[in-house]
């Protein structure tokens, strides 16, 4: 059987759901999955792995912590790995393809580059935006955005506005089994 890790950094939960999200994917196509929040748990060995998936939020153009360290830390390992990227980001559903370009860019190739993997797959998706949550130093920038966010998607709760197309991730990851 192949083994599967999914490692992650979130900072508000889409990036985690995703994981599970591509866990479950997985799972049915035969694969053992190791879901990692590396917030909670360091990986000191990679090597057991088939297909490594590491996945981050984005906040202001910035990967989360701890998965940028987990490149960091196993790049060597990783560069002879099945690796495939994925990040949850807002500029995945603006609608507009020059922001999906520019995130695909920044967020992905340019980690890849950074760290001379050469991943398998790369998965922009979208991310989820809490109102009753927003950080106070970044309330303009969300408040002047929700009325597009609202006006597109439905609340999954109160406030709460998940933008990322499950259906879109299920196929993306049905795919990292080909490799
Ligand atoms: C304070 C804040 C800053 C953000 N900055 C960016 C950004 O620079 N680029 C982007 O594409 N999305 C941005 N977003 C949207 C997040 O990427 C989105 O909320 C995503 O769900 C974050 O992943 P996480 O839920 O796993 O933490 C931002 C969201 C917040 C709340």
């Amino acid at each position: 059987m192949k083994k599967a890790l999914i490692a992650f950094g979130t900072r508000y939960g889409a990036t985690a759901n995703t994981a599970q999200v591509i866990s479950e994917t997985l799972r049915q196509q035969g694969v053992d999955v190791n879901v990692v929040d590396l917030k909670h748990e360091k990986i000191k060995d990679i090597t057991q792995y088939d297909l490594v998936v590491v996945g981050s939020g984005i906040q202001i153009n910035r990967w989360t912590g701890e998965p940028e360290d987990f490149l960091k830390k196993h790049q060597k390992t990783l560069g002879v790995k099945n690796l495939a990227l994925y990040v949850c980001c807002g500029s995945a559903t603006t609608g507009k393809q020059e922001d999906f370009d520019d995130a695909k860019r920044k967020y992905l190739q340019e980690k890849a580059v950074k760290y001379q993997l050469q991943p398998v797959a790369l998965g922009l998706f979208g991310g989820v935006y809490n109102y009753n949550k927003e950080p106070w130093w970044a309330k303009k920038a969300l408040e002047a955005d929700r009325p597009r966010v609202e006006a597109t998607y439905k609340a999954i709760e109160p406030g709460i506005y998940d933008t990322r197309d499950l259906a879109a991730i299920k196929n993306w990851a049905a795919e990292l089994t080909k490799f």
